[in-house]
């Protein structure tokens, strides 16, 4: 068997053309480390601001990462690997090195020592670099390169359509309380009024329902906001949460019609008398702060719905009238205005010598304000911001919920038994939606004067003592501030306030009037997520890519040069060693063991061609047949490897001695 394979490769010498797979592989290698990192881009983009709930799952991806990091190390690392070995033959042919830089050239991707070797350093910078990049790719691959991938808190925003409770007073018009609204949970839905009737089973001609009073629900909903004397209006528990459809900041803007109070003022000053008897005011200024004693006086029932509409019911519920219904039986001729009189202290000392100075200290100033029940068109704002929220509310006055005046009397005060014109009374006869409607926003306007009634008087301070008499709801609510006086921008607040109230409609969802609509939405939650700084991956993959390009190149035009690829094998080594000149000086080192005799360590060893001068008597005829011999010698007796010569072997080997006993015959008769 050796003897057949030492008969064959007796023929052969050296190989200079480069073999595809060196060259095949460095390509590879680098093509795959390319693809690595940018999966691991990928991965990461896909990881970006998402929000994943469970740490086994989280910790899953983040190896993923990880894997790839490693796996680009292992292509980047092995492209350069590669090259490094391809160009350490350059360096053993070109410089006499040392047995122990060699050695640790060798194992420079193992062993770190060969950067404290001044010899390898200086004798040989461009493999000492290479090895140097080898080190340090996994510093950029595997250790920083994940660090592109962190844990953080984003601000996750959205625009979206949700379907949210909005104000609608329409199934309040269309709903006859004989037939309850369902809600989903199988109760009622319910309205903000209770009714009277003229039949209860609503079957006799001519039947009709007319107006009670506010229902208890809304008495509990506009009770519930003037004692909680919030400035905003009173809104469902957990609405952030369901109108934001989860934990997320949000904001929307809706529009809907409702009752409003319109409000301006007709009089300011003490003795000013405005615009009042243009109006028909039930008051003047006298009655007020500093000249009269109020502080505050709501005159609010003029022209009001009468309680009740009938002078005889019958026993029994349901307010059924006896007798024909009279004519005006639940109708609304007027819907009555709000007549605010109040006295805001201006902290400005009065002049001695003021007529007020004898019961006064500072001036007050007293303002008649006039509001009109409208039809009203809102438009809202909600600002759900975690923990609290914010609704601003614009308003659009549309028409009266009544639009009838008072006629005059002779002596210019108003009728207010006859509101004109009659047309725009509201029966309940006629138009029943328009009627319900109507009968809606005056209850919840009843709530709210009912909180106006009244009057608060101020004693004055001189001779004093001075102090508040309360005769009115106003005092339970936001309207007054600590010393039971009103607020001074009373005008403005009446408005708010009573928006406030119907916006607390919101507050109780089984209310009729509360329905739901599509709408946009914006919102935003701080989610804690992945965070992926592209940036900070390709900082780390750049220069790994870069240097390896141009170490490739590099490497490409080494082996272009050398006409050959290299290898690091042990079979290589033991190829490039058979030497005798080694033989003799290595000898007692033959176990291979450690430590290595030291002055063989630091015998100088080049690799080259042995005694190239002695080979010429070997060149045969055909000129192909040089047995010149590659390996590793002193420097002394190698010569340069030259491209394209045919090396193949020793020149007086064993396999030289051997054939010539047994080929001597026939060498010489070919000689
Ligand atoms: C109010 O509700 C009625 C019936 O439920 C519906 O037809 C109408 O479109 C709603 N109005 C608004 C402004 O959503
Ligand atoms: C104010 O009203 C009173 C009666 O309430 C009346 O006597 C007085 O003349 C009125 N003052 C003015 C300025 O109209
Ligand atoms: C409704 O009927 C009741 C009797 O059942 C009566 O006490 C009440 O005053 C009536 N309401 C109106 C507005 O007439
Ligand atoms: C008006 O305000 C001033 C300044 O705050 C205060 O000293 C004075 O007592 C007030 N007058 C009355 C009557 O409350
Ligand atoms: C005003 O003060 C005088 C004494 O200074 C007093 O006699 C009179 O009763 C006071 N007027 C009022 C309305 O308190
Ligand atoms: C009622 O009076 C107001 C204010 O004077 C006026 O604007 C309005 O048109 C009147 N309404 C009717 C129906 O006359
Ligand atoms: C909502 O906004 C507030 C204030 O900006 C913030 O403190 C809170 O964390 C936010 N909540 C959510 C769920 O985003």
């Amino acid at each position: 068997m050796t003897e057949r394979l030492i008969a064959h490769r007796a023929t052969q010498s050296t190989q200079w053309h480069i073999h595809w797979r060196i060259p095949a592989l460095i390509g590879f290698a680098f093509f795959m480390g390319v693809v690595f990192a940018l999966l691991q881009h990928f991965l990461y983009i896909y990881l970006h601001h998402r929000h994943i709930e469970d740490e086994d799952k989280k910790f899953r991806w983040v190896l993923y990462g990880r894997a790839l990091a490693y796996l680009a190390k292992v292509a980047f690392g092995g492209c350069v690997v590669i090259i490094f070995r391809q160009r350490i033959w350059r360096t053993f042919r070109n410089r006499a090195l040392s047995v122990l830089s060699i050695d640790q050239i060798f194992g420079a991707t193992e062993d770190p020592s060969l950067f404290a070797n001044w010899e390898a350093v200086s004798s040989a910078p461009i493999v000492v670099i290479i090895a140097l990049v080898i080190w340090l790719i996994p510093l950029a691959t595997i250790i920083f390169s994940p660090g592109a991938l962190t844990f953080g808190n984003y601000l996750e925003a959205e625009t979206l359509q949700l379907t949210l409770p909005t104000i609608n007073f329409t199934m309040e018009t269309i709903k006859d309380w004989r037939n309850p609204v369902k809600l989903p949970d199988g109760s009622n839905k319910r309205s903000v009024m209770f009714y009277n009737t003229t039949d209860i089973d609503g079957v006799k001609p001519g039947w009709f329902d007319y107006y009670d009073q506010p229902s208890a629900e809304l008495r509990r909903i506009a009770i519930l906001l003037a004692y909680s004397n919030m400035d905003h209006p009173n809104i469902a528990q957990g609405a952030r949460q369901d109108n934001c459809g989860g934990p997320y900041n949000c904001t929307y803007e809706q529009t809907f019609l409702g009752p409003g109070y319109q409000c301006a003022e007709v009089a300011r000053g003490t003795g000013d008398a405005g615009k009042l008897t243009e109006y028909g005011a039930p008051f003047n200024m006298s009655s007020l702060v500093p000249e009269g004693r109020y502080v505050f006086l709501g005159d609010v029932d003029r022209g009001t719905y009468a309680q009740p509409q009938a002078g005889e019911f019958r026993k029994g519920p349901g307010g059924v009238p006896v007798g024909d219904p009279d004519p005006s039986l639940g109708v609304f001729k007027s819907e009555p205005v709000l007549w605010i009189g109040y006295a805001v202290n201006s902290t400005e000392w009065l002049a001695p010598d003021d007529p007020l100075a004898k019961n006064w200290t500072h001036r007050y100033d007293p303002a008649i304000i006039r509001c009109v029940h409208m039809e009203t068109k809102y438009t809202v704002k909600w600002d759900y911001v975690e923990p609290l929220f914010h609704s601003t509310t614009k308003r659009e006055y549309l028409t009266p919920v009544v639009d009838t005046n008072f006629t005059r009397r002779d002596n210019g005060e108003p009728n207010e038994t006859d509101p004109q014109p009659e047309s725009n009374w509201i029966s309940p006869r006629d138009d029943v939606p328009l009627y319900k409607k109507t009968a809606a926003y005056h209850a919840i306007g009843e709530m709210f004067r009912d909180f106006l009634r009244g009057h608060v008087d101020l004693e004055p301070p001189i001779p004093g003592p001075y102090y508040a008499q309360v005769y009115s709801d106003v005092t339970k609510t936001r309207l007054v501030g600590k010393n039971s006086e009103p607020l001074a921008n009373l005008t403005d607040e009446i408005e708010e306030f009573y928006s406030d109230m119907v916006l607390s409609l919101f507050s109780a969802p089984e209310m009729l009037a509360i329905d739901t609509e599509k709408l946009t939405v914006n919102r935003s939650r701080i989610q804690s997520s992945f965070v992926y700084v592209p940036e900070r991956l390709w900082q780390c993959y750049a220069p790994v890519i870069f240097v390896t390009l141009v170490i490739m190149l590099f490497g490409a035009f080494t082996i272009w040069e050398d006409g050959t690829t290299f290898s690091v094998g042990f079979s290589r080594i033991l190829v490039t060693t058979r030497n005798t000149t080694l033989d003799d000086i290595s000898r007692g080192a033959c176990l291979g063991n450690d430590p290595f005799p030291m002055e063989l360590m630091h015998t100088r060893l080049k690799f080259g061609v042995l005694n190239e001068g002695n080979d010429v008597e070997y060149m045969g005829g055909d000129g192909y047949q040089s047995v010149g011999h590659c390996a590793f010698g002193v420097a002394s007796e190698v010569g340069p490897i030259r491209r394209g010569v045919p090396y193949a072997g020793l020149p007086d080997s064993g396999l030289k001695r051997r054939a010539k006993t047994e080929t001597a015959t026939e060498k010489d008769n070919f000689d």
